[in-house]
């Protein structure tokens, strides 16, 4: 659980919209509702020097103080690059400089990388021509690259989480494990619209059983609060990344936040669903037109259970609990009532 400059500050990001956001996940009351990841992503990067050290540009005067400024707030710092050349925004990936980016980000304290697919597809593609006997040639160059970012932050002794984004090509909830990520986008990126939204979740289908402790299914950062959807769908989008099990980073401008945002971000038993002891993860169980219904075994003998009407009126929803597992009845709460 954390919180990510993309979705609502995008490149324009800086050194001080960060340390914002590090003052506000505290002042809010998130920090200790469980957002603990303050992560900077694309458009922080500067040049190279001759000795391959890659610099930060203007935006980010200092990236070790940035780190323990956010340290100092009792929170975990975040920081994103490519296997490729170039970043998605076009600044300097990692590529030929894995083991020093990695030695770098420890040595400013970073606890947390995205490392996002982007340029190295051209990377790819080059691969798959050189190599067009081989179907599996580029699949087998993706793997060693996350594999060799993976192996770089592991060999700089500092507990750092690996996020794989790659827009869920190739199954990543296969071969994350094994590179040695903690988390993976199962898709393309999200906007701040219901249709996109929900269309992110039910591609989720299937997946739940990839999940487990350390190693999670990303559906991508949180829009709540970014203004392109309501309430009651901003309570889908939290409710569906719970029931799911998936990361929780808030992806909008905390110094803005509405009462009404903040309610559903920091709703404690919502993220006491996405944040279960038992680390599964949850599925769709059933879909009637536009009604879903998506469960999540929990610690305890429990299930949550999400009852979504993604239709645009209101609606009775008659459920009979034995067809949602409970043939013998249950006891059950309303999390948002
Ligand atoms: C890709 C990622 C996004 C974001 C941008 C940054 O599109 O999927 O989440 O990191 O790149 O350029």
């Amino acid at each position: 659980m954390g919180w990510n400059s993309w979705n609502h500050f995008a490149d324009h990001v800086t050194d001080a919209d960060v340390r914002s956001a590090a003052d506000q996940l505290v002042s809010s009351g998130m920090r200790d509702a469980g957002y603990i990841y303050v992560n900077v992503d694309d458009t922080w990067e500067g040049e190279r020097d001759a000795n391959g050290v890659l610099h930060t540009n203007s935006k980010f005067p200092d990236m070790k103080a940035l780190a323990d400024y956010v340290h100092s707030k009792g929170l975990k710092f975040g920081i994103y690059s490519s296997p490729g050349p170039k970043t998605c925004g076009g600044y300097a990936g990692s590529f030929g400089h894995e083991a020093q980016d990695a030695k770098m980000y420890a040595a400013w304290g970073v606890d947390y990388l995205k490392y996002d697919l982007c340029s190295f597809q051209d990377n790819m593609r080059a691969e798959r021509d050189a190599h067009p006997d081989d179907p599996m040639a580029e699949y087998k160059l993706m793997i060693a690259a996350y594999k060799k970012m993976g192996d770089a932050l592991r060999a700089t002794g500092r507990p750092i989480v690996y996020s794989l984004c790659q827009y869920g090509l190739d199954e990543p909830w296969k071969f994350g494990p094994g590179v040695g990520a903690t988390m993976w986008c199962t898709t393309d990126d999200i906007n701040d619209t219901f249709q996109r939204m929900m269309n992110i979740a039910y591609a989720q289908v299937g997946l739940g059983k990839y999940t487990a402790p350390g190693r999670w299914n990303d559906p991508d950062m949180l829009e709540v609060g970014n203004g392109g959807m309501n309430t009651s769908e901003y309570k889908v989008h939290m409710s569906l990344w719970a029931v799911l099990g998936a990361p929780l980073l808030a992806g909008n401008d905390l110094s803005r936040m509405s009462a009404a945002d903040k309610a559903i971000l920091t709703n404690r038993d919502v993220i006491a669903i996405d944040q279960d002891a038992l680390g599964k993860g949850g599925d769709r169980l059933r879909q009637i037109g536009d009604l879903s219904i998506w469960e999540r075994p929990l610690s305890g003998g429990r299930t949550a259970v999400a009852i979504v009407n993604a239709s645009l009126g209101g609606r009775d929803v008659p459920i009979d609990l034995a067809t949602i597992g409970f043939p013998q009845g249950a006891k059950a709460r309303d999390v948002w009532a």
